[in-house]
């Protein structure tokens, strides 16, 4: 399918291995988002004409497409967002404000991007409630056995990552949302980097709040996905955007909203993006995401292999394709990630180095960066060859 990919089309030396920062995009993404512009690009809900009205209708149909990609019970239950940081920051706000007290307790883990950690501290702050972790074995694995241990009677959310970003640690969460819901505690799931690449069934896992981007899915930029459970958003007062199209009566000195998922969409929403998004989910389903983790698990496998047998060269994480995802963090001895980095960028590759939006896990492991190569459906174990041959070369010029 590397062909579907107009940026590999046009470079085709390039061995893009980020990812997990953000996916290329397929033609029939780009399509969908440009027949909307060129064909009925009108604000939506509000219209009376034609061109709104089929507007409002590819909106709503991206909605039913992500509720059917996730397994979500109701179409309302999607609530589209900028992106899993908007998504989070907006929880943290609005059901954060609402139901967190003095003295209660947020319970994460050390695994988390920032993104599920900052906004927790901001409103731990503000609520002078605490902050609990879950740390992490040293190959980056959760320590399971200590979450039981760190609820407590103050316990009110378990915020978790499905994937991490920086290791590739798959979080088996189904038995933990379980025990958290059997002691009364709501649960976020940051799907950021588990939605685009195996199934992600919503009803299965039963966390109250997932959230993911488009853009690591093969979407656009500048749209995400808040799952909110249907028990749960009823109970949600308030949303954290106040404006337009969520309203249903506003009087000078009142207003009442609409219910969920207006209530949650204030101003003009991401229109092209849902659009895209929903294309996106189409392509990746017409190939099957069972397809694409067998895939990527395979590229892990050859990759372990093959990074593992050069010398000097330290894999993190667990190092196991049935509990990682295809994202494989290493170091060389004596060479400073950003220097791996910069070096392979001269031959055409591309992986991140750096914190990887990590920094208390970076600091858990002691490490202070590492180089990240990340996979998805269009790479190739050729890219894996590539990257090998990349690091030899960085070896060399390091020696010479
Ligand atoms: C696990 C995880 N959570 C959250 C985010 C933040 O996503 P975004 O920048 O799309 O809001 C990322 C992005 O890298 C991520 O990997």
């Amino acid at each position: 399918m590397r062909s579907d990919f107009p940026l590999l089309q046009k470079q085709p030396e390039l061995v893009y291995l980020d990812s997990a920062a953000t996916s290329l995009k397929p033609q029939p993404v780009l399509d969908a988002m440009n027949e909307y512009y060129t064909g009925f690009s009108a604000n939506i809900h509000r219209g009376l004409y034609d061109l709104s009205e089929r507007a409002t209708v590819a909106y709503e149909g991206a909605r039913e497409t992500v509720r059917e990609f996730i397994n979500a019970k109701q179409a309302h239950e999607i609530i589209f967002t900028r992106g899993t940081t908007e998504a989070i920051n907006g929880l943290a706000q609005s059901w954060g404000r609402q139901f967190v007290r003095e003295g209660d307790e947020i319970l994460t883990t050390v695994l988390e991007h920032h993104s599920n950690l900052v906004p927790w501290q901001m409103l731990a702050r503000e609520k002078k409630c605490a902050l609990k972790h879950i740390d992490v074995n040293d190959d980056g694995t959760l320590r399971e056995e200590q979450f039981l241990k760190l609820l407590s009677r103050q316990t009110r959310l378990l915020t978790i990552t499905h994937v991490s970003n920086a290791l590739g640690t798959i979080v088996p969460l189904r038995k933990i949302i379980q025990q958290a819901h059997a002691a009364g505690i709501k649960v976020l799931v940051d799907a950021a980097q588990s939605a685009p690449h195996m199934p992600l069934d919503v009803q299965y896992l039963d966390a109250d709040f997932v959230v993911f981007s488009g853009h690591k899915m093969c979407g656009p930029t500048g749209i995400g996905v808040l799952y909110m459970k249907e028990r749960v958003q009823e109970k949600l007062e308030l949303p954290w955007h106040f404006g337009g199209g969520m309203i249903k009566e506003v009087h000078l000195k009142k207003s009442t909203f609409q219910k969920a998922p207006n209530k949650f969409e204030a101003g003009t929403p991401p229109i092209a993006e849902a659009i895209g998004l929903a294309a996106a989910m189409r392509y990746l389903q017409s190939i099957g995401m069972n397809k694409i983790r067998d895939h990527e698990k395979q590229l892990l496998h050859y990759a372990l292999k093959t990074l593992g047998a050069i010398d000097g060269v330290q894999l993190y994480g667990p190092n196991n394709p049935a509990m990682q995802s295809g994202v494989l963090s290493f170091g060389i001895e004596g060479i400073h990630p950003h220097d791996i980095a910069e070096i392979l960028n001269e031959d055409n590759i591309a992986v991140r180095a750096g914190h990887h939006c990590c920094m208390p896990l970076m600091e858990r492991l002691n490490l202070p960066a590492t180089v990240r190569a990340s996979f998805y459906l269009y790479n190739t174990e050729q890219d894996i060859d590539r990257l090998a041959a990349g690091l030899r070369n960085v070896k060399k010029i390091f020696k010479s």
